[in-house]
């Protein structure tokens, strides 16, 4: 198939790319380099660009015959969106808006989105399913919720199906050990973990300790990079049979706390971990764990990295040799 991956140079669309190719997909990457990383895209498939942009999407779009689009350029830090929401709205809503009416103008009629557990807001069960209110506490999370809103309007309009997946947190690296985790700055949990011991200066922060939560940390659902990307071609399969919009939770359904995590890496690398507390992050849920059950039962959901310190044992592969 031919297919358009936005934001194909960062963290979770390189590990899509990589997949796509190794089965024979035609790829374009679309990608403005922000905070991906030209090193991790093939040069011949990667096209510079932005998605506010109009005519250069129009440009790729005139000279590619697409059959699907993946779209994973985000804004997609919680607490940068707090304070810098007018970034997020312009990038993630209008962009997507962009890539849409580019879609609609080119008869493109499948999407596949990134979308968040963020959507969901403080969860009122144990584990959330898609039948969870989508009460949003950040304006990150307001900008995914509004695309699945603006989805089903397009549909209704203009014939786009579509899948949003939501990710709880995307964490792991490639098993070659070729892609990785790299934001500057770091924000995310286990990559900090890890480079606190490559750095050999430390300076683990926690953020929070007096959470309701049994430690008093954040508890989260951590799912590998690759089992997000396996999601995705299930999705697209079930597009072609399945004419509508969708939303499905993607998460192991294993909440692991800060302090759990730490434990997890110290097992993994064999060093000791040191941290310390630090005030809470403004925006952060105490807990989110997901209930991937209807992904599992209607896309045929099966994940291969189910323990933590597997997770954790690709990113420290990575992170001892990152290649960007
Ligand atoms: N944390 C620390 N120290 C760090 C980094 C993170 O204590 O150095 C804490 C955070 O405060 C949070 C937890 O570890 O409690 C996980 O934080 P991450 O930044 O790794 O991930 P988030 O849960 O904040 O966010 C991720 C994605 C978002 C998505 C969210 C939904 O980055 O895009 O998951 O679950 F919205």
């Amino acid at each position: 198939m031919r297919i358009l991956v936005c934001g194909g140079a960062g963290y979770i669309g390189s590990h899509m790319v990589k997949i796509l190719n190794s089965q024979g997909h035609t790829v374009t990457i679309f990608d403005n380099l922000s905070t991906g990383h030209a090193q991790a895209a093939p040069a011949a498939q990667l096209f510079a660009g932005d998605l506010l942009d109009k005519e250069s999407l129009a440009r790729l779009f005139k000279a590619h015959n697409f059959e699907a689009v993946m779209h994973f350029s985000a804004k997609s830090l919680v607490g940068e969106s707090m304070t810098n929401p007018s970034a997020y709205y312009t990038n993630n809503v209008i962009g997507t808006i962009n890539l849409l009416d580019a879609m609609q103008a080119h008869q493109v009629h499948r999407f596949i989105f990134s979308s968040s557990a963020a959507i969901f807001g403080p969860p009122q069960q144990k584990t959330i399913n898609e039948e969870h209110p989508c009460r949003p506490i950040n304006p990150y999370g307001r900008t995914k919720l509004m695309v699945e809103h603006i989805l089903k309007d397009y549909h209704h309009a203009y014939g786009i199906r579509s899948v949003s997946l939501r990710y709880f947190n995307a964490a792991g690296a490639d098993p070659e050990g070729k892609l990785g985790e790299s934001h500057t700055p770091e924000t995310h949990l286990i990559p900090n973990i890890l480079k606190s011991l490559i750095n050999g200066h430390g300076g683990l922060k926690i953020f929070g300790n007096s959470y309701e939560t049994p430690d008093g940390t954040c508890i989260r659902d951590y799912i590998h990079i690759n089992d997000l990307c396996s999601a995705h071609l299930l999705a697209l399969n079930f597009l072609d049979n399945n004419d509508g919009v969708f939303g499905f939770n993607l998460g192991n359904g294993n909440g692991f706390s800060i302090l759990e995590v730490i434990a997890a890496a110290e097992q993994v690398t064999g060093h000791k971990i040191k941290f310390e507390y630090a005030p809470p992050r403004e925006g952060d849920p105490a807990r989110l764990v997901a209930d991937s059950s209807l992904t599992r039962r209607l896309l045929g959901w099966k994940t291969q990295y189910t323990g933590i310190e597997e997770i954790i044992s690709t990113a420290w592969n990575w992170h001892q040799k990152p290649r960007y």
